[in-house]
């Protein structure tokens, strides 16, 4: 198959879709690879890095997607460029849930367009689990940042100068993002306690040292293992429970996400206030609107005495790891749709129809599709 790795031209975005490493493999298991030149200049890699893995680098996206049946990205090319992908597969976030209009237009310039989110959470697709590689970045940073910003130590410390309490974490969502969080607080030695309204986390909370809140709550999950929405008296009860405990926190990171939902609002201002000042809230939900109510999404501000970082985009403030782990995602996705050294877009395929968000650009068969888009080249 003809690849091209697009250079992201969304403001901050540091991540590039595929490493020189990936494309190397890519290349050795019998497929070409063309770069946007500077598309991992985010990452610091070279042009010459993909040209020494065997890549050609090319100027413009016009050019890219002249040159390829599948174009891969971090995040949707601007509206301008998709014309230059009609019949074409591209691979990239591309919000199926929060961005209905994105996709129609993708679906209008006959874009076959494959949503990294979209992608079916069965056993099969784990290598393509692009969501949790880059939740995984998230929760890491968000904790970091946390330990930064906050005035005080997060591991106790016995010295001749005095004793130093441990900080307090408290994370709101065990999903993968939360469950890092955990995990990176527990090593830098602070005590950590969770919620999830998911009862299945609680084993994997506690086995990473941290304590588990508990609420005869009983959240519902969905079969792919998302969370349900709580009711409204549900959502009271965790409400009660988070104000119990917000206050006694020194670092609070969130991480609570309904998929297609408004994040939803478990800190109040008034539990903001409640804590301690100098103490920092970490939402990793501002995109989604955040679950503090006092977030500001992009931003970081202080509210009574408190840092709330409503920062987007953590993944892409780690761009090599982050990077390294997504190209193992879609270079996986790329592998599925591979068929020999062509492309074959089986739509009674689980997978390949869960993560293909315009079917309808797929009118031709397979065969018609694959020849179509082997004849262009260079
Ligand atoms: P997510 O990013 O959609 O949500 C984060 C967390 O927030 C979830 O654990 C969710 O239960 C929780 N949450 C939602 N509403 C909440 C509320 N009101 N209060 C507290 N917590 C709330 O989820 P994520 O991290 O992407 O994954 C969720 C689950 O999906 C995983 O834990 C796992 O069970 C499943 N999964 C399955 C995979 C597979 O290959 N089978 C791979 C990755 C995840």
């Amino acid at each position: 198959m003809k690849i091209g790795v697009a250079r992201e031209t969304a403001a901050g975005e540091r991540r590039v879709a595929l490493s020189p490493e990936a494309v190397e493999r890519l290349i050795q298991g019998g497929h070409e690879v063309a770069v946007q030149a500077g598309a991992g200049g985010g990452a610091r890699w070279t042009d010459d890095d993909y040209r020494s893995a065997g890549a050609t680098v090319v100027t413009g996206f016009a050019e890219l997607a002249q040159a390829s049946e599948a174009v891969v990205g971090v995040q949707r090319p601007p509206d301008e460029e998709l014309e230059a992908l009609r019949g074409k597969v591209l691979i990239a976030f591309l919000q199926p849930l929060s961005d209905p209009a994105g996709i129609e237009a993708l679906e209008q310039a006959g874009v076959i367009a494959f949503a990294l989110e979209a992608v079916p959470r069965i056993s099969r697709a784990q290598a393509m689990d692009a969501l949790s590689s880059q939740s995984t970045v998230g929760g890491y940073k968000a904790v970091l940042l946390a330990a930064e910003r906050l005035p005080r130590f997060f591991p106790m410390l016995i010295t001749a100068a005095g004793t130093v309490p441990p900080a307090r974490v408290l994370v709101l969502g065990a999903g993968v993002a939360g469950l890092q969080a955990i995990a990176t607080a527990r090593r830098l030695g602070a005590v950590v306690s969770a919620f999830d309204t998911r009862p299945v986390v609680k084993e994997q909370v506690q086995s990473l040292g941290a304590t588990f809140l508990e609420l005869e709550l009983a959240g519902e999950e969905t079969a792919g293992g998302y969370a349900v929405e709580l009711t409204e008296e549900q959502h009271r009860r965790e409400q009660e429970l988070v104000a119990r405990h917000v206050g006694e926190s020194d670092v609070v990171i969130t991480t609570a996400l309904v998929p297609g939902r408004a994040a939803p609002r478990l800190v109040t201002a008034a539990m903001v206030a409640s804590m301690r000042p100098g103490s920092v809230i970490v939402d990793l939900a501002a995109e989604a609107g955040g679950n503090c109510e006092l977030t500001e999404p992009g931003e970081e501000v202080e509210r009574d005495g408190v840092t709330i970082l409503g920062l987007t985009n953590l993944p892409s403030t780690m761009p090599v790891h982050a990077s390294q782990l997504l190209s193992r995602n879609v270079s996986a996705l790329v592998a599925h749709l591979a068929e020999g050294s062509g492309l074959l877009i089986d739509l009674d395929d689980e997978i390949t129809a869960g993560a293909c968000v315009t079917p309808g650009a797929v009118s031709a068969p397979a065969s018609t599709v694959r020849e179509v888009a082997a004849s262009t080249g260079p």
